[in-house]
């Protein structure tokens, strides 16, 4: 009995170790390197409340074990009484009070933090930007100041205060739009904005919807590009200037068309190539913003130019197979 118990001990144990050593890859159950402020102050109450919890942890499962080992039955009869114990004044007052205080130290804590995570600091216009951020079924579109928009890849200036509005069409469903290198997770409600920010240097971080919104949830993913303020003024003004751009309408078929469509054999929707309609603006228009069947109006608020975007995209990639 004894060895059957030590075996599965360690086995138990072995268990534990490779799994710790398989999560550590990618963080394991750990935050992510923050690359925020916002996302290093959820990082530091992370632990802040992982110390505490450890601790009790620890001290239970060590008090049960003990008291297991201690009050076993060892040589007694099985018929005989265990130890008889009543009541202890002093033991029930600290597992009163020790929890009321730790409890009372993390909310603290908590809320000192809490406004460094979901308010932005002040910054002058120069130095400070807003993206809307609008999440849909099933890809991220980004609108800035300028009126410019991309597909699923956001362009932000570094080191500046990136305010980002976030929302959902009044048709579309619940997404969570979370860059966990630059701040927690934030919800995009149909019919409603939600705000969050970011302060991040030069870099490529990676975004993701976490909210399960459909059959492609796991394919909406997005990029945030953080570049010079010069670079992102750059980009945004050339969005700008060249509306129908086939670099937007790239974007637009890598997460939206293609997230759902191939161009050789049917996958979520049917296959795409060779089908006149994404040739004809007008009636890929109607589609786009209609929908039809089981296909969302993926493009309810897209402008003609978005549209033509992606036409011109489409021509491209299919010149040459007719
Ligand atoms: Cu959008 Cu999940």
């Amino acid at each position: 009995m004894r060895r059957k118990a030590l075996v599965l001990g360690v086995v138990c144990a072995g268990a534990l170790l490779l799994a710790a050593s398989a999560l550590a890859g990618n963080g394991g159950t750990l935050p992510v390197t923050p690359h925020s402020p916002n996302a290093r102050n959820t990082r530091e109450a992370y632990y802040v409340v992982l110390v505490f919890t450890a601790i009790v942890f620890v001290g239970v499962e060590g008090a049960l074990i003990v008291l297991m080992a201690k009050y076993r039955r060892g040589k007694r009869a099985r018929t005989a009484d265990g130890l008889q114990l009543h009541g202890s004044t002093r033991l029930e007052v600290l597992w009163t009070v020790v929890p009321v205080i730790i409890l009372a130290v993390i909310g603290t804590f908590v809320f000192y933090i809490l406004p460094s995570i979901a308010n932005a600091p002040s910054a002058s216009a120069a130095n400070s930007t807003t993206i809307k951020v609008e999440g849909r079924q099933f890809y991220w579109m980004f609108h800035y100041p300028n009126d410019a928009v991309s597909v699923g890849t956001m362009v932000a200036p570094a080191d500046n205060i990136v305010n980002e509005d976030v929302f959902a069409p009044d048709t579309d469903v619940l997404h969570s739009w979370w860059v966990p290198q630059l701040g927690g997770k934030i919800d995009a409600i149909p019919g409603r904005t939600n705000h969050t920010w970011f302060k991040a240097p030069v870099g490529t971080y990676a975004a993701r919807c976490s909210d399960l919104c459909g059959i492609q949830h796991t394919m909406m993913l997005a990029t945030v590009q953080v570049k010079s303020r010069a670079d992102y003024e750059k980009f945004i003004a050339d969005r700008a200037a060249n509306p129908t751009s086939v670099a937007l309408g790239k974007e637009e078929w890598d997460h939206v068309c293609a997230v759902c469509h191939r161009l050789d054999s049917a996958y979520i929707g049917p296959s795409l190539g060779g089908n006149p309609l994404l040739t004809h603006p007008d009636r890929l228009a109607v589609l786009l913003r209609n929908g039809f069947g089981r296909m969302p109006a993926v493009g309810s608020d897209w402008t003609d130019d978005q549209i033509a975007a992606l036409v011109a995209y489409y021509k491209e990639l299919t010149k040459g197979n007719g």
